[in-house]
């Protein structure tokens, strides 16, 4: 991933809020009043250099001064590019190996969260331009291609080509550049207990319907169509 300069870093955070927040007013707003802005001051200027430094404990103590501050938990080990944008912010969780490139958004409930427990890459990897809706989760070591959006409540535990659109538990590709996904695209294969459930009640429906009718047959009687 390309870096810029701390100083560039802030700058475009700063600046991405006024892009992507129509709400944003002016400039002393968004420096007092941004909780996403000041998380990510934080772990930028201090918290993260002193991660890499090496240096233990503190930066994980100061990680969670700034949750505790702005409810937004970033590990101090989590590589940003600059332009990231965290909306509202409450509840947003990034990993200790995630990576974010440049110019993307995140909203409120946004967990780009491990599955593995062993210590390796175990978060995602969000190229430039993704933007993840509020309360959806991103699971693994799995890449979201630039420019995709995942959908507010959505679960992506694939990973995503550039350009899709992802929607749903779990996560399916419904848009890629613009158009209609081919159904070949990958989709994730999560187990559905809801449906499973439901298609058991009809096969013991039926089996029920035909024991009854077998009943009637005998019985001369015809209830059942
Ligand atoms: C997924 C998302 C990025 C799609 O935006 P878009 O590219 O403008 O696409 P559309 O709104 O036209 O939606 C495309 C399709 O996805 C469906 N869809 C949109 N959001 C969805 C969601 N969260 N869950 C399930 N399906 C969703 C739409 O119904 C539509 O389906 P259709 O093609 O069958 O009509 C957007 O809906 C989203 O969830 N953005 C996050 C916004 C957010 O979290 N805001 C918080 C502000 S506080």
């Amino acid at each position: 991933m390309q870096k810029d300069s701390i100083f560039r870093q802030v700058r475009r955070d700063w600046r991405a809020c006024f892009e992507r927040d129509p709400a944003a007013r002016n400039a002393l707003e968004v420096l007092l009043a941004y909780p996403g802005f000041h998380a990510l001051f934080w772990h930028r200027i201090l918290i993260h250099p002193l991660h890499r430094l090496g240096l233990p404990v503190i930066p994980r103590v100061l990680s969670n001064f700034s949750r505790f501050l702005t409810a937004i938990e970033i590990h101090p080990g989590a590589e940003i590019g600059a332009g990231l944008f965290i909306d509202h912010g409450s509840g947003v969780v990034i990993g200790e190996t995630s990576e974010i490139g440049r110019d993307c958004t995140l909203y409120q409930g946004v967990t780009l969260g491990g599955t593995s427990l062993r210590r390796e890459k175990r978060h995602p990897t969000l190229e430039d331009r993704v933007i993840v809706g509020a309360g959806a989760a991103i699971l693994g070591a799995i890449v979201v291609g630039a420019g995709s959006k995942i959908a507010a409540g959505a679960v992506v535990v694939k990973s995503v080509p550039p350009d899709c659109t992802v929607v749903g538990v779990p996560g399916r590709v419904i848009y890629q550049n613009g158009k209609p996904a081919d159904p070949v695209l990958p989709r994730v294969d999560m187990p559905d207990p809801e449906g499973d459930a439901i298609a058991a009640l009809a096969q013991r429906v039926e089996a029920l319907e035909n024991v009854a009718r077998k009943l009637e047959e005998a019985d001369g009687t015809t209830t059942l169509q």
